[in-house]
Parts: C-alpha cells; structure tokens; sequence
C-alpha cells in the first residue's frame, strides 16, 4: 500500500562515543586489558552501515536464532519480555551492540554469565565478561520490561508495537522491530524464531510461522509459535487482539491460521477466502510458496495506514482488498524470501509486489498490465510519481513511496516488453528460487536478466531505476 503522508526527514541519529565502559569493575578491566591491545579494533560497530538507516542492525556478529517470551497486558499496556539470542560472532568483540528503543532492561547475560550494558539511544551496547573470539556462538539472555510504543519513521508513519483498543498491532518496517524486543534490527541478518507470549485468556497473540500450541491457565493464555525458516526482524509480528480464529491445511500442505478481528470478518471473509488461490497462482509464477505456515491477520487500527507482509501471516490494519492481499502475499518471495540488503534497494520489494498485483488483475479477467503501465505513463512530468528514480529513493523518507511501488511496477514491465514474457517469467521464477531464505541486490537482478535474456539491460535498468525524471517514451 503505497504511503503517501510527507514528513520530516531523517530524525537526527545519536553519535555513539567509543569511551569504555566507566563502571568495569577493576578485576574486570584488568582481565580485558590482558584480552590484548588491539581492543580498539575488537568493538562491534552501532550499526551495518545502512545510509538511510546508519544505526540500524550492528557489526561484529549474526544472529541464528531468537527465543523471544512475552507477556503482554493490554489494559495497563505493559510488556514483559526475555529475549534469547544465539549469536556467532563474526570478529574478536569486547564489546556490541543490540537494537532496542524505550523499555527498560532489567538482566542481561552473555553466555549466563552477567554482562555489563549501558542505554545510548536506540542502542544497547553490551560488554561482555569475556571478550569473545572470531567464530564463536555465544548467548545473549536480555530481561526488559516497560509499555512499548511506535516509533515514528521518516515517513511519518508509526512502526512498531502500536497499542489498539484491545491488544497492540505490531508490524515493524523498517525499524519498528527494536520496540519489542532487542535485536540486530537490519534486514541483512536472518535468524530463526520462537515466539512465547502470554495475554490475557479471551485475547490472542499471533505471530509467524506455525502455531505449536496454546494453553490457558489462572485466566491467561500462552500462545507457541515457530517460525523456522529465516526471517529478518522486521518481518516478525506478536499481533495481540480479540480475534476470531480459523485453521486449515491447503491442498499443497501449508498451513494457515487467520486471526480476524470480528468488527472487520464480514469484510474481510470473500477475500480471506482466495488466500490459497492466490498463493496457488504465485507458486505458479514465482516457484514454490517459501513457507510451510500462512495466513492473515486482520486488526482494526485505524491510525496505522498501511498492511505489512509480516512473514507467512500478513497484518491488515483493516480488512484488506483482493489486490492488497495479492501484494502482501508477493511479498512472500520477494522481500521475505529473497531479501534485500540496503532499504535503498526496496523497489525489488514494492515494485515487484505492486507488479504481481498488475500480473493479476491481467490473469483474472481485468486490465492488462500494459494498460495499467499506459496509464501510469500519462501522468505529466510534475506528477509525484516522477519525484524521484526508484532505485534511488535518496532518503528513508522516500522508500514507501509512489515512484517505489509504480514507477518500480515499470520498470519491470519495461523488462518484460524488452525481453518477452517466456525470458520474462523465467527471471522472476530465478530470482525467487535462486535467492530463497536468502539476500539478493538489484545488481544482482540486473545481471540475472541479462543472463536469462541474453540482452544488455543496462541502458533500460539505468532509464527506469536510476534517471531522476519521467523517463523518455518506452
Ligand atoms: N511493505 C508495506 C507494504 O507494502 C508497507 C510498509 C509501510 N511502512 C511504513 N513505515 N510506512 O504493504
Ligand atoms: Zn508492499
């Protein structure tokens, strides 16, 4: 869903001091003196090096896996949680970061032994006991507490945990992810997930992949989900609402649970409905759906505007149209699946969702894609939707905007009248299966279609993606 409120750019990023930690005890400083001199070198740096969101994710390790417990109050709206990380590093570390904005952190342990931490904006930095070597798994035990709220993005946009009347809608693109729980909160590091979370019985808490069990005891419910496929923090969701449920297997065994909020279920029914049809057809395009769980989650949040393809269970602020559903479900393969490494790449997420809708609509009985393009293309050339090139949406202000979601649908209509639709559904099929659980860049999807085309795609990828302007007759 394409944003369109325009806002302040950019919040002014809190500079991280490298001055160590004051409050090491002595024993403690001794043991990391002795840890060697090139300590200067052995800091995880604040974040991955993404320009529009400099401090996002962090250097010196991955993470594998989370275990993240919640418990969540919606009335006093106050969250509990325990995040566990396992984590590899990736260089020497005396010291790293983790992503977390607002709460309160009450424990942290590395390897179960209590690290020293201290709060400098959005970023926890950690000093472990022991310096930890290059290669080594090590577990990061975070206790916190607090009432979680939004951050607001460049967009104007809330992201993140957003309280509703009855339980939080919880959607974290791009950087919402560090409302709810400590992380590295950059698409370029993928872990596995279980989520524990606990809310009052008559509410339910719905996250991704597969339910693996709930139980209610003393007035409360503990809800068990798995997501074991790579899934990067943005994608995870622990949506809390008064839902009506529905469970079943598809034809191709994927399972899907739909979490409805009543006020919403008459609308939302018809199209809920299609949700294996239209996973069905996307598998036919783009090669097998990259999940075993799907499904829905349809909230009333009136002051979100917008849905996000939170990973195998999209969430709906509302209920959504068969076009939002077709796009949120595109998203499966590209941008959950096959994810990027830089947001100044997202056009490979909105365009190629917003293209799917395209495809769709052609294929079930409305306007044909070039139909759709031609329209587009009639705008005159102060029309937002050529503000600016959409491989280069120049700021995180930008990345959910008109020029990413159409002009970037273009563009892949533009490949698709270049090379024909044979070399055309080839690609996209490629790029999916190619890149699956993984990371992919457009310099990689430019050179996968020459390759596939044997065509030079340069000129058009250069026209389409990168000139400021509307681009010259196609
Ligand atoms: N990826 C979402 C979609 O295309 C949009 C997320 C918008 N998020 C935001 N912070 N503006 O449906
Ligand atoms: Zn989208």
């Amino acid at each position: 869903m394409t944003q369109s409120r325009q806002q302040p750019a950019g919040r002014a990023q809190v500079l991280r001091r490298e001055a160590v930690v004051a409050t090491v005890p002595v024993a403690l400083a001794a043991l990391l003196a002795a840890a060697g001199p090139a300590a200067a070198g052995t800091t995880g740096t604040s974040g991955v090096g993404d320009p529009y969101f400099p401090l996002a994710g962090n250097g010196g390790y991955h993470v594998g896996h989370y275990d993240l417990t919640l418990r969540y109050d919606p009335g006093s709206r106050r969250l509990d949680g325990r995040a566990v990380l396992t984590a590899r590093a990736t260089q020497r570390l005396t010291r790293f970061d983790l992503d977390l904005q607002g709460l309160k952190v009450t424990g942290l342990t590395v390897d179960h032994a209590r690290a020293e931490h201290r709060r400098e904006g959005q970023e926890l930095v950690v000093t472990p006991r022991r310096a930890l070597r290059q290669g080594q798994w090590f577990r990061v035990t975070v206790t916190y507490t607090g009432k979680p709220g939004p951050v607001t993005d460049p967009d104007g946009s809330p992201d993140g945990w957003i309280p509703t009347d009855d339980g939080a809608f919880v959607a974290g693109e791009p950087q919402g992810a560090m409302t709810w729980f400590p992380g590295n909160n950059h698409p370029t590091d993928k872990a596995s997930y279980d989520f524990t979370i606990t809310v009052p019985e008559g509410h339910t808490a719905v996250a991704n992949g597969v339910l693996l069990g709930r139980r209610t005891a003393h007035g409360r419910t503990t809800f068990r989900w798995h997501q074991p496929e790579p899934m990067a923090a943005y994608l995870a969701t622990a949506t809390v609402g008064k839902f009506k449920v529905e469970q079943y297997t598809t034809r191709d065994g994927i399972r899907v649970y739909n979490a409805v909020d009543p006020r919403e279920a008459t609308a939302a029914a018809p199209v809920l409905k299609k949700l294996p049809s239209v996973l069905e057809w996307e598998s036919g395009l783009f090669g097998p759906y990259p999940y075993r769980a799907a499904g829905s989650i349809v909230d009333r949040a009136p002051n979100v505007g917008f849905a996000l393809e939170t990973q195998t269970r999209p969430v709906y602020d509302s209920a959504p149209s068969l076009s939002t559903l077709v796009h949120e479900s595109a998203h499966q393969w590209f941008g959950d699946s096959v994810t990027l490494t830089s947001w100044k790449d997202i056009w490979l997420n909105e365009g190629f969702a917003t293209y799917t809708e395209w495809l769709y609509a052609e294929q079930h009985g409305g306007d044909s894609a070039q139909k759709t393009f031609d329209a587009l293309y009639a705008r005159p050339a102060d029309d937002a939707l050529w503000k600016f090139p959409p491989g280069n949406p120049g700021s995180g202000a930008n990345i959910f905007g008109t020029p990413v979601y159409a002009r970037g649908a273009m563009a892949l209509h533009a490949l698709r009248t270049a090379v024909g639709d044979r070399a055309f559904h080839r690609i996209l099929r490629a790029w999916a299966t190619g890149h699956r659980d993984g990371h992919g860049t457009t310099a990689q999807f430019v050179s996968l279609s020459e390759r596939l085309s044997g065509k030079n795609l340069d000129r058009l990828f250069h026209k389409w993606l990168y000139t400021p302007g509307k681009p010259e007759k196609p």
